[in-house]
């Protein structure tokens, strides 16, 4: 619920970057639009919304967030259909999990209502740097971080929340390598691994260097007390593909609740197919892809969408696949992708409409 009026102001830039970009050629997570919403919180509530030029903050040293952590955001995506309006992906789940995290790092909700309309009014402003060529689209990142000065561990009284547009390719442009070592822990049950908080990415960045400099693409997390099931990859979720049935980790508080996750759970049902959400061991996957009945492996995310796996190390064991021979992934990834640009009916009343 909202507290407070959703009008809020908007200045336009008056000249747009755009004609710099070239929209066919984009590294993901580096182009920005012209335009961001934002809003401030303080004496509980929020307030001075406003969508207006992309611009640099000032933060003051001791800001809360950039010592202990206090941030938390979003990944979403949108696209054009054939009339060139843009199409947002599932806004309602999104803020749902933002919400989800901001109660699990002491932050204040964002109001869903306002949250849908200021996007809905950025994304119509910035309408022109949707990409539309394939694998392309609009992702969107909803971020909001403490901003009391202060140098001591409490939560912050004062937040800001922003939203940024950025027209992105393929997180992923060539199927991924995965290394489950125990070395190293992402999540344990009872901590923040399914907020999307800042810190859950910072613990990773030291276990990916050392996977990286072994030759391998991002790590396959494995629970924090056995070390012996998988959770997930950390910029995605995880899925088997057995005989018979597709399987992935259980949410069980410390893998991230992902909304692809949850879209390709309830496509692949829908198409036929027996998904289970279950505890897997680590042991359980190399058995079964030694002996041929694990025919697939793809990761989940909305940057990701769904990546193909070509070989999971664990110990001294090896499996490999062939992605030529990958069904489902590239199955998943049309139909979401064609869903998400309006090519395909959307049934489930996923995609809302900006107009
Ligand atoms: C997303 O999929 O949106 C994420 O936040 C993951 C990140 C690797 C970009």
């Amino acid at each position: 619920m909202s507290t407070i009026a959703s009008n809020f102001k908007v200045t336009k830039v008056s000249e747009s970057r755009l004609t710099e970009v070239d929209l066919k050629n984009i590294p993901f997570g580096r182009v920005f639009t012209d335009h961001m919403f934002i809003a401030h919180y303080a004496e509980g509530q929020w307030k001075d919304m406003e969508i207006k030029k992309l611009e640099n903050f000032s933060l003051h040293p001791s800001n809360l967030a950039l010592h202990y952590g206090q941030s938390i955001f979003e990944g979403m995506k949108a696209s054009k259909n054939e009339k060139g309006n843009p199409l947002l992906f599932r806004p309602d789940e999104h803020i749902k999990r933002l919400n989800r995290s901001a109660e699990r790092m002491c932050m204040p909700l964002f109001p869903e209502d306002v949250f849908v309309e200021a996007l809905t009014e950025l994304v119509k402003i910035d309408k022109d740097w949707i990409p539309d060529h394939p694998g392309s689209s609009l992702y969107i990142r909803p971020l909001m971080f403490a901003t009391d000065e202060f140098l001591g561990v409490a939560p912050s009284e004062t937040f800001i929340f922003v939203i940024l547009l950025l027209p992105v390719g393929p997180y992923y442009d060539k199927p991924v390598k995965l290394i489950a070592d125990p070395t190293y822990v992402r999540a344990v049950k009872g901590g923040t691994g399914e907020a999307k908080t800042a810190g859950n990415y910072a613990a990773s960045l030291y276990p990916s260097k050392v996977a990286k400099e072994n030759g391998f693409d991002q790590i396959l997390w494995l629970d924090g007390v056995e070390k012996k099931f998988v959770q997930e990859v950390g910029t995605m979720n995880i899925f088997f593909v057995f005989d018979d049935r597709i399987v992935t980790p259980k949410a069980d508080g410390a893998i991230l609740k992902g909304i692809t996750r949850k879209s390709f759970i309830e496509l692949l049902k829908d198409k036929g197919f027996i998904v289970e959400e279950r505890p897997v061991e680590i042991q359980e996957v190399m058995d079964k892809g030694k002996s041929g009945e694990l025919k697939e492996v793809f990761g989940s995310g909305t940057a990701a969408v769904a990546t193909t796996i070509t070989q999971i190390n664990y110990l001294d064991q090896v499996i490999k696949f062939d992605p030529d021979k990958a069904e489902i992934a590239p199955w998943l990834k049309e139909n979401i992708e064609d869903m998400r640009n309006g090519r395909k009916k959307d049934p489930y009343g996923w995609v809302l409409e900006v107009m």
